[in-house]
């Protein structure tokens, strides 16, 4: 590292925010030793906020069926091979008062765009949720819909809503989605999900094809400016059965890199360190907290349709109940001298401006 990328760090920390240009910069010439540096001051900041706590989240996955055909994603419409499940509510709940048991104080219900799942079909799942454990946060992860539709899940309880606005360079996204898909309406529902009142998350793969530094750039200014609540980010991994099979993976040096520069950018943002960055290195997510992640999503899914959900190849965490998940993770995150929590784990920006 020379001294104009020890600057550049220097600056980021101080304040927050570098122009694209410098991004483009610290991105292409940041080396090992530029990473080491990012990570120590993302982890000192991650703990000037939350200490050594790590927030958790039961994952549940509902439904493998979706109507879209992102070119990276295992379950795409037109993967024919894909094994298609969908959840009932009573399979839910169970989910969630294992969950609870196992001390979850957030549930993310992440699945397919599934035409099944009608304003009315998961207002009535959120509601019984929320019933059921009014003192959890229910997380949505439904992906695109109506402004109407985000309103009515939200006063039926649900609290905060992720989605990735996978890159926000607008060729860029037009190379990883099909032609009915739109950069407009990703951005549409993002706003929207943020004027409704959610606590939102927004995120990116590393790596996916075509990404640019300058791309990367301009992922890194979008979240500065959108100021998520959260912010999803994790290596992209091929899947055999999609157009993107022979593309290559993320590299666990970039997705570190760049969780370290997202955590000085925004401090106090939830930063989860991803499945996928547990599938591509052992210690993926250890390795994540230590650059400056602060959350982790253990699966609670039924163990019957975890390997269906596959998003990617070689995903982890598909032959487990969700308590040996809670508990190998939990000794993992002990071992590098942080603790998982028993809290809903709001976002500080949220409560901020309340
Ligand atoms: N349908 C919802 C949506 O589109 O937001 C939620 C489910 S979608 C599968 C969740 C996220 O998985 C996507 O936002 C994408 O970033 C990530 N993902 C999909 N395929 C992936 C792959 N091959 N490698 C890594 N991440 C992937
Ligand atoms: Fe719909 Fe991936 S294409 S969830």
């Amino acid at each position: 590292m020379d001294a104009c990328e020890r600057e550049l760090i220097e600056k980021l920390e101080g304040e927050n925010t570098l122009s694209e240009e410098e991004y483009v910069q610290l991105i292409e010439n940041g080396d090992e030793e530029a990473r080491e540096l990012l990570a120590l001051k993302a982890s000192e900041k991650s703990k000037s906020v939350f200490k050594n706590a790590i927030y958790t989240r039961g994952l549940i996955e509902i439904s493998s069926f979706c109507k879209n055909n992102c070119l990276y994603c295992g379950i795409r419409r037109d993967n024919t091979f894909a094994e298609r499940y969908r959840l009932t509510g009573e399979e839910i709940f169970s989910c969630a008062e294992e969950g609870y048991e196992l001390g979850f104080r957030t549930f993310v219900l992440q699945g397919g765009e599934d035409l099944h799942y009608t304003d009315d079909v998961l207002c009535g799942i959120i509601s019984q949720i929320k019933k059921n454990h009014p003192d959890c946060a229910v997380t949505l992860s439904m992906g695109e819909r109506s402004a109407e539709s985000y309103k009515a899940l939200r006063d039926a309880g649900a609290d905060r809503y992720l989605l990735r606005h996978e890159t926000a360079d607008r060729v860029h996204y037009n190379t990883l989605h099909p032609r009915e898909m739109s950069f407009d309406n990703r951005m549409r529902c993002l706003r929207e999900l943020k004027e409704t009142g959610y606590q939102v998350g927004c995120g990116f793969m590393v790596g996916s094809p075509g990404q640019t530094s300058r791309t990367l750039a301009k992922d890194l200014m979008f979240i500065r400016e959108f100021k998520p609540d959260m912010c999803g980010i994790g290596p992209f991994i091929p899947h055999r059965n999609t157009p993107f099979a022979g593309e290559k993976t993320g590299t666990l040096e970039m997705t570190l890199f760049l969780l370290s520069v997202i955590r000085l950018m925004l401090p106090g943002v939830l930063l989860p360190a991803t499945t996928a960055l547990g599938t591509i290195h052992p210690r993926g997510r250890e390795l994540g907290i230590l650059a400056g992640a602060n959350v982790v999503m253990p699966n609670l899914s039924p163990a019957a349709v975890r390997k269906k959900y596959e998003l990617y190849d070689n995903k982890i965490c598909t032959g487990e109940e969700s308590a040996q998940c809670r508990d190998c993770l939990e000794e993992r995150i002990k071992t590098i001298g942080y603790r998982l929590v028993v809290d809903r784990g709001d976002s500080v920006y949220y409560m901020e401006n309340k």
